[in-house]
């Protein structure tokens, strides 16, 4: 058996709010038909969609505080990732929730992220795993140690990006030490805004929403694209995280670039069709 996945990032549990007649406004009350909770997160939702695949995933990441860490390690349970990289929330830190209100075809969030993302990296024997995958730019600069030990392992290294409203000062250099970058349109034009060039990553794969996505190695002058299917969007939460796996469990198997393209074009366009980020997993058909 090959050796697993490492996915690491934030993780929360999400209070999904369904079809919810309209927005809650200061001094009124709205009552939603549906509620659900999930596991949330970039590094959950393409650890499970890489799991769906047929990879060995491995989750890395702080606990949602009590009550709802029962929630995320059920989820992580039924996707089939493995949860003893987990460690609890520390005393003191609030519940890391995202309530989404879902409401005429869009979502509102409201989140709480709080203490450190990922347990301590040399709580880990990192020789086992044969790739990590980190689901947000920001837990790399939190943790710029994470890097260090994938490198030592002898790991390859994927990076999304997510949206900040600032960076590190080194995250050019951050981001030049990784093998994939996957960030989005809005993201890399963030990143050329203060100077970060769009080959700055040995590979980068950008995600362009319906128009699909385009990658070039560092090296190359030109851009490979890929355009998608046009479908109706039911939800466009985790579309990003989703297509992050289908193009990397590709690129794990060493699978030309264009093919690693359509594959993540297919789990993201998959992911836009149904509600959350992993749920359309169980409607796909994933061989
Ligand atoms: N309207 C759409 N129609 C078809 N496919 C879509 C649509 N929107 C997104 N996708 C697919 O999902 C992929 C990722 O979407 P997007 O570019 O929105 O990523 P993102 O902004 O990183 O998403 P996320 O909200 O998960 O961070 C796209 O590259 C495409 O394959
Ligand atoms: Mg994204």
């Amino acid at each position: 058996m090959k050796a697993p996945i490492l996915s690491a990032g934030r993780l929360y549990c999400d209070l999904v709010f369904a079809n919810t007649p309209r927005l809650p406004t200061f001094g009124t009350e709205v009552f939603a038909p549906g509620l659900s909770l999930h596991a949330g997160g970039g590094a959950f939702i393409t650890g499970a969609t890489l799991s769906a695949l047929g990879h060995s995933v491995w989750q890395f990441s702080t606990l949602p505080a009590r009550p709802f860490d029962s929630v995320a390690l059920a989820d992580l349970a039924a996707h089939g990732v493995v949860a003893t990289a987990t460690a609890a929330a520390g005393e003191n830190v609030d519940p890391q929730v995202t309530v989404a209100i879902a409401h005429a075809g869009d979502r509102a969030f409201l989140t709480r992220a709080d203490g450190p993302a990922i347990p301590d990296p040399a709580s880990l024997d990192f020789a086992k795993f044969a790739h990590l995958h980190i689901g947000e730019l920001s837990t790399l600069e939190e943790m710029p140690e994470l890097l260090e030990r994938a490198r030592a392992a002898n790991m390859t290294v994927s990076l999304d990006c997510g949206w900040q409203d600032s960076y590190a000062p080194n995250v050019g250099q951050l981001i030049a030490a990784i093998d994939v970058f996957l960030p989005n349109e809005s993201e890399v034009a963030a990143l050329s805004a203060i100077g970060i060039p769009e080959n700055c990553a040995p590979l980068t794969v950008i995600k362009g929403g319906k128009t699909g996505a385009r990658a070039r190695t560092r090296t190359s002058d030109t851009w490979t694209y890929k355009s998608t299917t046009q479908v109706e969007v039911l939800d466009a939460t985790g579309a990003g995280d989703a297509f992050n796996a289908g193009f990397l469990s590709c690129w794990l198997n060493k699978i030309p670039l264009e093919q690693c393209l359509t594959k993540g074009n297919e789990h993201g366009t998959a992911a836009v069709q149904a509600f959350g980020g992993a749920s359309y997993l169980t409607q796909m058909e994933t061989a």
